[in-house]
């Protein structure tokens, strides 16, 4: 008996930010030892995701280890026989897959893509890569080689998860019962509860979510970011001129952000970190307590990150990739003898 599968994959360039670590590694992880006596875990680092948009090829290998620590200092167990950690690009049936499942996907299909929209716009449409536009493709393969029931994923994957079960059901209409699709976007939601609510937004503009892609980070905190410094990124966060501490994201979204980030530093509830602060009029007081924090979670994450053990990192990897490769291959091969190939 094979147990169902919860699957779920974390892009590997870029350093991570506070946003991703809250709102995306530790629930992960979180998620990843609560149900891993009842399902599969599949944590995988989608590196062949990395150069969909220009990157710098020399980081690559290194970032992509980074990736793996970063999980591992997140509290990632190494030793759970359920929980598996590889990358995609040693397991070769995601791009064999791919190959397959381009041809029976539309141009126009992916042309509609939301993300593919907003990065050409942001990029400039001659420097987008066919990868680009063909990603949500290899996303389906990522999650369709292990009949994954549920995948974790930010708002802004959703429209691929549900083009992956277009694909899957696509594919097995003409092909008879080929695919397990993925469990429906509201299934998901229902399944993992509230954890989708989390947006840590950007210090120097509040408005916008904290992305790790901002090119020039003044409004970001990078979990490799130097303590010092990030404690000064805070200390120039944007607020307003009100002066008086409130939870009020509209009318006072710089100030509803920090105590946001304070409560998740400190582990306590929102409504108690208001509690605490609500009618300061000194918002150098209160920047200087985030502030404070933050230096400590940096401090002590990456002390964290430096202990890591790489060779225990390393045979995890190359155990897990083992045992993808069986599985994955498994799906392909059903794959290449429905369409003819085998
Ligand atoms: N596209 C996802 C992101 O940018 C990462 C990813 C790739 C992924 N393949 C996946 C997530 C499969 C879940 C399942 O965040």
């Amino acid at each position: 008996m094979t147990k169902p599968v919860i699957l779920t994959g974390l892009r590997a360039n870029n350093d991570l930010t506070l946003g991703n670590y809250f709102g995306g590694i530790l629930p992960i992880i979180k998620m990843a030892k609560d149900y891993s006596s009842e399902f599969q875990i599949n944590m995988f680092i989608p590196d062949l995701h990395s150069f969909t948009t220009p990157i710098d090829h020399t980081k690559l290998q290194a970032q992509i280890l980074h990736n793996a620590r970063l999980f591992v200092a997140a509290g990632l167990p190494l030793d759970n026989p359920n929980i598996h950690l590889y990358r995609q690009s040693h397991v070769s049936a995601h791009s064999e897959l791919t190959w397959i499942l381009d041809c029976f996907t539309g141009m126009g299909e992916m042309a509609r893509m939301t993300q593919f929209k907003d990065k050409t716009s942001q990029i400039g449409e001659d420097r987008v890569s066919i990868g680009l536009f063909n990603y949500p493709v290899l996303m389906a393969a990522d999650i369709l080689l292990y009949g994954a029931r549920y995948v974790p994923v930010g708002e802004d994957q959703t429209q691929h998860l549900e083009f992956t079960r277009d694909i899957a059901e696509r594919m097995n209409k003409k092909f008879g019962n080929l695919l397990t699709p993925p469990e429906p976007v509201a299934k998901q939601y229902e399944f993992f509860g509230k954890s989708k609510g989390l947006r840590i937004m950007d210090l120097v503009d509040p408005t916008k979510k904290m992305s790790k892609s901002d090119e020039q980070g003044r409004g970001v905190i990078f979990l490799g970011d130097d303590p010092q410094a990030a404690a000064k990124k805070v200390m120039s966060a944007t607020t307003d001129d009100l002066a008086y501490v409130r939870y009020d994201k509209t009318n006072q979204p710089g100030i509803s952000n920090l105590l946001e980030i304070l409560s998740l530093l400190r582990g306590i509830s929102l409504e108690d970190t208001v509690k605490e602060f609500e009618g300061h009029n000194k918002y150098g007081d209160f920047k200087r307590a985030v502030a404070d924090e933050v230096v400590i979670f940096l401090t002590n994450f990456q002390k964290a990150l430096a202990e890591c053990d790489d060779r225990l990192i390393s045979a995890k990897l190359k155990a897990s990739e083992e045992l993808m490769r069986q599985q994955a291959q498994a799906t392909l091969y059903r794959v290449q003898k429905a369409i003819g190939l085998r």
